[in-house]
């Protein structure tokens, strides 16, 4: 199957607070960017990258996709959003014809190629398939003042990373639907969930973080070192 990547990277990283957005800084002499899109390259029939970032950072973005991609695969550098959801509208308008649409977080460098190919998979026979693992912690819901509402059975809860993948018309019918019906969401899937459509959950891998707050970057440069 034919296959486009889109990678959000237009945060401006509030929570990390770093002055250069968190996926242009380096790890080991590369940007965490470049990293996330090198896991993705020697996936079978990938034809298309698409980024999404803020325009002060389109021209560097260019740059790293020349230095990655073979002649083969298209790289393609869009403006993001306010929020990630409308980045990755912007990314998606610019999807050609393939049979899967991957979205990948640009700050998760860690992401392994046994995952990714297992996620592409399970989404060509499923439509839609997202990489996670069974939370740690036991997890609660609380409400606005931080009470404690309930506490759902930890083995029912996983945390959800990405890649999530989907059918390409799946995910374009997703944000037609947000769209028209003004939904927001932290992730893609739960666009599909709205529209009843089943997602299969993969178990991804534990050194897949996100890098999102200063911790996080910590451990990032002790996980690269240990790549070496
Ligand atoms: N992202 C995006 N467009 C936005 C917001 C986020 O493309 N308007 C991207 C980020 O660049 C990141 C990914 O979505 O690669 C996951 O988001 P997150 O970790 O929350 O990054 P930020 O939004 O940059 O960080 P923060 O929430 O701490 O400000
Ligand atoms: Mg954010």
């Amino acid at each position: 199957t034919s296959k486009a990547l889109i990678i959000p990277a237009a945060g401006s990283g509030s929570r990390l607070g770093t002055e250069i957005p968190k996926p242009y800084l380096r790890l080991a002499g590369q940007t965490i960017l470049h990293h996330s899109i090198s896991r993705f390259l020697s996936l079978d029939g990938l034809s298309q990258v698409v980024i999404a970032t803020s325009p002060q950072y389109i021209d560097r973005s260019e740059e790293i996709l020349d230095n990655l991609l073979p002649a083969s695969i298209v790289g393609i550098c869009v403006e993001g959003g306010t929020e990630r959801q409308d980045s990755i509208t912007n990314a998606l308008n610019k999807v050609g014809d393939v049979g899967l649409v991957m979205v990948h977080d640009a700050v998760r460098p860690f992401v392994n190629e046994a995952s990714i190919t297992e996620c592409c998979k399970v989404a060509s026979k499923v439509g839609s398939a997202v990489l996670g693992i069974p939370a740690k912690d036991t997890i609660k819901r609380i409400d606005e003042e931080q009470y404690v509402q309930e506490t759902p059975p930890r083995k029912l809860l996983w945390q959800t990373q990405t890649p999530q993948v989907f059918q390409k018309q799946i995910i374009m019918e997703a944000y037609e639907q947000a769209a028209s019906n003004n939904i927001e969401a932290t992730d893609d899937a739960s666009l599909v969930e709205r529209l009843g459509k089943k997602i299969k959950m993969v178990e991804g891998n534990r050194s897949n973080i996100k890098i999102t707050y200063p911790l996080d970057l910590q451990l990032a440069k002790q996980l690269i070192n240990n790549e070496q």
